[in-house]
């Protein structure tokens, strides 16, 4: 008998933990994130999420946000499972994504960012048709997206000659006919929502925060869970009555005219390029952005994270208090930058590039 519910309890807690590294921001985080992106889509972004949105949906993204944690242990979908974080060197506290973006096989651009690069760079492929009419009117002023190297050539970018190195990945990655445009659209918001969650940028040998046990309040938890869930979850019981909508409000006045109004356009990486006028965002930058994602995360990780905690202990108040703003800005950044990289991939490919001045 006892051993039976020693069996019973250990089968329990596979189940509910679903083995190391299974974790995801919890689903109220990935809601909240592609409930943000979406309030911010310009209309052509708008439309095209809408159309890629199976029609049980009625047009909601956040309702398969989640879509890609449900799936990973499926044999199908199984090569995505290491797509959900970044294992770094312990302690480095930096991301490089040649020597940490694979998976634990050593296949590379298996990791979060990886996967926000294929995802993005296939959903270009989004309005081929019609760019690619307009640019053979004016192929000078074009920026012609192919499965290169880094996953893009330009060839004119106002007179500079950007040259590519073709390579390996032209093969890896499928023309874009064998593209699923609907599941490229549901891996990217859920991966723009990963990307930000600071553990899941994390060290190798503690997984990024899993093995590392200890209590949250009264309950036992660990380190990634903490950033995962309980600090969402405290917040939603303590401060918002449960009620995620409220929390999603907060979050939403704080970037529109609250503590994060400044720096909202910093967020959408606009500041240190062309000045990013709204109309046109250079898709040039967009797809080196990840790394920038990647590098907050584990620098946030070893600020907050990581810093202070011993293993068995404690987390309560001080804890909460003090990272809660860091959770959800990064729910916040997440959203805005998912809004950002929506609006470019389905905005106008084909504009004329202004001339730096
Ligand atoms: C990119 O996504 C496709 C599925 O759409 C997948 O077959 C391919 O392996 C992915 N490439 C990488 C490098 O993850
Ligand atoms: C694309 O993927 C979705 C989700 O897996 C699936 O329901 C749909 O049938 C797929 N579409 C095509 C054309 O294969
Ligand atoms: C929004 O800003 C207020 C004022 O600084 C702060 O008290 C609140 O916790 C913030 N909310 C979120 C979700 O960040």
């Amino acid at each position: 008998m006892k051993l039976f519910v020693l069996v019973l309890i250990l089968l329990v807690g596979v189940v509910f933990l679903g083995g190391p590294g299974a974790q995801a921001w919890s689903k109220e985080g990935h809601i909240m994130t592609c409930r943000i992106a979406q309030a911010l889509l310009r209309p052509g972004a708008a439309e095209a999420v809408h159309n890629l949105l199976p029609e049980y949906v009625k047009g909601d993204l956040s309702a398969l946000c989640t879509w890609p944690d449900q799936i990973r242990h499926w044999y199908k979908y199984r090569w995505t499972s290491s797509l959900h974080f970044i294992d770094t060197p312990d302690n480095a506290c930096t991301f490089d994504y040649s020597r940490d973006c694979h998976d634990p096989h050593g296949s590379e651009n298996r990791c979060v960012a990886g996967a926000i690069k294929n995802f993005t760079s296939q959903l270009l492929h989004y309005q081929e048709g019609t760019s690619d009419r307009k640019c053979q009117s004016k192929p000078e002023n074009c920026i012609s997206w192919i499965g290169s190297s880094e996953f893009w050539e330009q060839r004119k970018f106002n007179g500079f000659e950007i040259s590519t190195a073709e390579g390996n990945l032209k093969k890896e990655f499928s023309p874009p006919k064998e593209y699923n445009l609907t599941e490229a659209l549901l891996f990217l918001s859920h991966f723009m929502g990963d990307i930000h969650q600071p553990l899941h940028v994390g060290f190798t040998s503690d997984e990024g925060g899993n093995t590392i046990q200890l209590r949250w309040f009264r309950h036992k938890s660990n380190l990634h869970h903490v950033w995962d869930r309980e600090i969402i979850l405290t917040a939603l019981k303590e401060m918002y009555g449960k009620d995620m909508d409220l929390f999603q409000e907060d979050i939403q006045g704080n970037f529109t005219h609250g503590i994060w109004s400044d720096d909202m356009s910093s967020w959408e990486d606009c500041d240190d390029l062309l000045s990013c006028p709204n109309k046109f965002l250079p898709l040039f930058f967009l797809l080196l952005y990840y790394t920038r994602y990647a590098a907050e995360s584990i620098n946030l990780a070893c600020k907050w994270g990581y810093k202070g905690i011993t293993p068995g202990e404690t987390l309560a108040d001080d804890y909460f208090s003090s990272r809660f703003p860091i959770v959800a800005k990064r729910i916040a950044q997440g959203g805005v930058r998912l809004a950002m990289t929506l609006n470019t991939v389905f905005g106008e490919h084909d504009q004329e590039i202004p001339s730096p001045t």
